[in-house]
């Protein structure tokens, strides 16, 4: 049971273009053989065996737990269609109130938010404990709020060169421990588990 952030990466940093388009990030859930099914919401990876492995086992690890994301990603992906990934109640961090035409939440089990730490102790309280968090500026206000318990990275070897970084304005001492380094397919996959000073 963690608070995990995953997030597709370029080499130099950054997790979409400046126009929000993530390119070639992506390009390695098509680029093999194997099918993995995405939990919560219907889509499908083709990976490579190792990818398959690596995918598999993170699913497994939000499967029966919440998500919490910022408002640019729910509204970017237009809250997902209503289906949040990994299957349960997601959680929406924004100042705003949420789209006029959002459906009720027992249609769509969004609830929206105003402070980073209360979406996360919701997120924690309505699973089996664990949370994916989505938007990178909400997952680094989950780092510099010692919040977040596992930092993802599927690393992309290529440069993007400007856009939305992933860690752009970091405030903490955290340390990050190598828990697994999986090579796939245009992508290695990268596991840490985030250790704070005061743990
Ligand atoms: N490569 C990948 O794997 C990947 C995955 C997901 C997303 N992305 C990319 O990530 C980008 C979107 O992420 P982002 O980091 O820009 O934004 P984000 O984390 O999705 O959301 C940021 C927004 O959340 C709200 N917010 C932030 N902190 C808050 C707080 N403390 N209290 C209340 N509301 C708060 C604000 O919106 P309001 O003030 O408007 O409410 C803020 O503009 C897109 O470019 C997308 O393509 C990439």
């Amino acid at each position: 049971m963690a608070v995990v952030a995953s997030f597709c990466m370029s080499l130099d940093g950054f997790v979409a273009r400046p126009d929000d388009s993530v390119g070639p990030l992506f390009d390695w859930y098509t680029a093999g053989d194997v099918e993995v099914p995405m939990v919560g919401y219907p889509m499908t990876f083709r990976v490579s065996p190792a990818s398959a492995d690596y995918l598999r086992s993170f699913l497994d690890t939000v499967r029966h737990g919440a998500f919490v994301c910022g408002r640019r990603v729910f509204d970017y992906t237009h809250g997902w269609g209503g289906n949040p990934p990994g299957g349960g109640a997601a959680f929406v961090v924004t100042h705003q109130p949420p789209p006029s035409d959002w459906p009720a939440s027992h249609l769509a089990p969004f609830t929206f938010v105003s402070s980073v730490s209360r979406a996360v102790e919701l997120a924690v309280a309505a699973g089996d404990g664990s949370a994916g968090v989505s938007g990178p500026n909400i997952a680094q206000q989950c780092l510099n709020l010692g919040l977040l318990d596992e930092v993802r990275i599927d690393l992309v070897p290529v440069l993007l060169g400007s856009g939305v970084r992933y860690f752009s304005d970091l405030h903490t001492d955290a340390s990050l421990e190598q828990v697994e380094v999986v090579a796939g397919v245009g992508v290695t996959h990268l596991r840490y588990r985030v250790r704070y000073p005061q743990s």
